[in-house]
């Protein structure tokens, strides 16, 4: 079993994006495991798209959200409320067969739907990390791995990968996924505050501060403290994707380049000094001994695909699986997808999946 949190702690670089493209990629390359996105982020994007979209996806999500007994993240989060440290083992019922609402994606992937009743449940999540046992913080942190654990069970002897999409904020939903996890895939976008935001990442997640940081020397999050003290496991970087490649498509690849390489220097230093805040991969890889080996393990690029990119998302079609043509239906409005605009992301989304194990 992997599960993989896809987190950069900056909005709209395409987490949500990637978690719906690379979850439905992976879930059609892989069809003898069982694939499964844990949605933690209220806004619940990931969810609508592999729902079906921007009218399909969000009449799903509605339905889903009204039922009696809802069966979605905050339905999981209220019953823990409930037992907050001791497990009642009821995760695998949170799930939803995405094929049942979206013929598009392959019948092995499910998902546990985002709901925005998360942020009115926060409070409550957060005082149970304090009163109760000394451990409380651990017992909370542990909740979704405990979620994860069930669909392990209920797909029991089946290979399982889990992807979780999060918020920018570092709540406590996040450091709830990053607790879950075993490895981090961290989207970045090519604009002048993308550094900030990895450095952040870098430091909220892993306590590691360069002197010339923003942040005051010493200081490192409750999520870092508590998990050295919990010896509880955090997630190993595995990939930094550079998003929505937009300069590069129009040509100005320079700018791009510039913010690609200065964060490459973020990454590459915390590699210096902890390599084992990584995974090495496929599985067997030599451990990178210079710069370029290592960004050809852990970088990658994703380009825009304009409105091809706009129509998989509004319509809940996997890049993976869309075919040019004119006059398209894009939820009633007609749109032509050319092959140009395909060729400048498809290729892309299928070999990043390729590199997920
Ligand atoms: N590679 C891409 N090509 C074209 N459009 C993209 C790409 N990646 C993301 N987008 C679009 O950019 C917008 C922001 O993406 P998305 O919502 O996935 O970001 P996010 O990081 O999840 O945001 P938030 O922090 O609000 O959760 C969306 O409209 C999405 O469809
Ligand atoms: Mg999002």
């Amino acid at each position: 079993m992997s599960v993989y949190t896809i987190w950069n702690n900056k909005g709209g670089v395409g987490k949500s994006y990637l978690t719906f493209q690379i979850a439905s990629e992976y879930a059609r390359q892989n069809k003898e495991k069982k694939v499964v996105v844990i949605d933690v982020c209220p806004q619940a994007n990931s969810s609508s798209m592999l729902l079906g979209g921007m009218v399909i996806g969000e009449d799903n999500l509605q339905d889903i959200h009204s039922a009696t007994n809802k069966k979605t993240i905050s339905g999981y989060v209220d019953e823990r409320i409930l037992s907050p440290y001791v497990n009642p083992r009821t995760g695998a019922n949170y799930l939803t067969q995405v094929c049942q609402y979206n013929d598009k994606v392959s019948d092995n992937l499910y998902l546990v739907v985002g709901d925005e009743s998360l942020e009115l449940q926060a409070p409550q999540v957060l005082s149970a990390t304090r009163p109760g046992p000394q451990d409380a913080w651990r017992h909370v942190h542990l909740w979704f791995r405990g979620l994860v654990d069930d669909i392990q069970d209920r797909f029991v002897d089946e290979d399982l990968t889990v992807f979780i999409d999060c918020n920018p904020s570092f709540s406590i939903y996040t450091t709830m996924a990053l607790a879950a996890s075993d490895r981090l895939i961290i989207p970045f976008s090519a604009d002048g505050s993308s550094k900030r935001a990895v450095k952040s990442v870098i430091s909220l997640v892993y306590g590691k501060t360069r002197s010339h940081s923003s942040t005051s020397a010493g200081a490192t999050s409750e999520y870092h403290r508590n998990s050295a003290a919990y010896r509880m496991q955090v997630p190993k970087i595995y990939m930094y994707v550079g998003n929505r490649m937009t300069q590069m498509n129009d040509g100005s690849a320079s700018a791009f380049k510039h913010v690609v390489n200065d964060i490459t220097d973020e990454i590459w230093t915390v590699w210096q000094t902890d390599p084992s805040s990584f995974q090495v991969h496929p599985d067997g890889s030599a451990t990178p001994n210079n710069k370029k080996v290592f960004k050809s393990m852990f970088l990658y690029e994703i380009k825009d695909a304009n409105t091809a990119s706009v129509f998989s998302g509004a319509t809940g079609t996997p890049m993976s699986v869309m075919t040019a043509g004119p006059s398209k239906n894009m939820n009633g409005k007609r749109v032509t997808i050319n092959q140009s605009q395909l060729d400048k992301q498809k290729p892309n989304i299928i070999d990043l999946v390729s590199r997920i194990e």
